[in-house]
């Protein structure tokens, strides 16, 4: 009740601000379909589940969350949240994320259609983050002809050049 007094006269979902409407194909609660894949060269291949959320409060960015949960156990994993922000009349766009993990990146790059491409600009950590550390990430975002969004991630750590780290596909719920 003290965020809708807030917020708009009513309760509703407040009216997409018209800067993000290019991003708008993201929306929405989301869930792995089927399991995602994880890989690197350092690591035995994994499949983890992922629940996201992406959402709006009328203000000219979009909310995110990911949370990836073990596939058996159903015990949380890797976690991000953070906003999605479009430079105003331009394709441009701006990814920001803080990660369980103790990372917070910036990502830029563009909004194309339904496919978005982002690489990271600035990575930071705490100082007692797991090495190897990330140096780079890529990430790429696209609403698939049958209605799934599917996301790929790759990185560069202090030991291995750019490479595919994940690929997931989500159906909406
Ligand atoms: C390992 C980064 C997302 C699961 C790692 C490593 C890094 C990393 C740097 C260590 C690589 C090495 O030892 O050579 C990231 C980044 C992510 C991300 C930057 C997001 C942008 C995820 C997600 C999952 C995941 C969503 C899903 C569960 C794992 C697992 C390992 C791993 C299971 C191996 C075990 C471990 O080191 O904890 N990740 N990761 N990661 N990641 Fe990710």
């Amino acid at each position: 009740p003290y965020l809708n007094s807030l917020q708009s006269q009513d309760c509703e979902t407040p009216q997409l601000n018209p800067v993000i409407e290019p991003l708008s194909w993201m929306l929405g609660t989301w869930l792995s379909d089927p399991p995602g894949d994880g890989d690197f060269p350092t690591m035995k291949p994994f499949q983890y589940l992922e629940e996201v959320h992406i959402s709006h409060v009328g203000q000219p960015m979009l909310n995110f969350s990911f949370n990836a949960f073990h596939p058996d156990t159903k015990k949380p994993m890797h976690r991000e949240c953070g906003f999605i922000r479009l430079k105003p009349d331009t394709n441009k766009v701006a990814f920001i994320s803080a990660q369980n993990t103790g990372l917070v990146e910036v990502e830029e790059g563009e909004v194309n259609g339904q496919e978005l491409c982002i690489a990271s600009h600035s990575v930071a950590r705490i100082s007692f983050a797991k090495k190897p550390h990330v140096e780079q990430i890529t990430r790429k975002f696209r609403l698939n002809s049958d209605g799934k969004l599917e996301q790929t991630v790759s990185m560069a750590t202090t030991t291995q050049p750019m490479t595919q780290h994940l690929h997931i596909t989500y159906k909406k719920v």
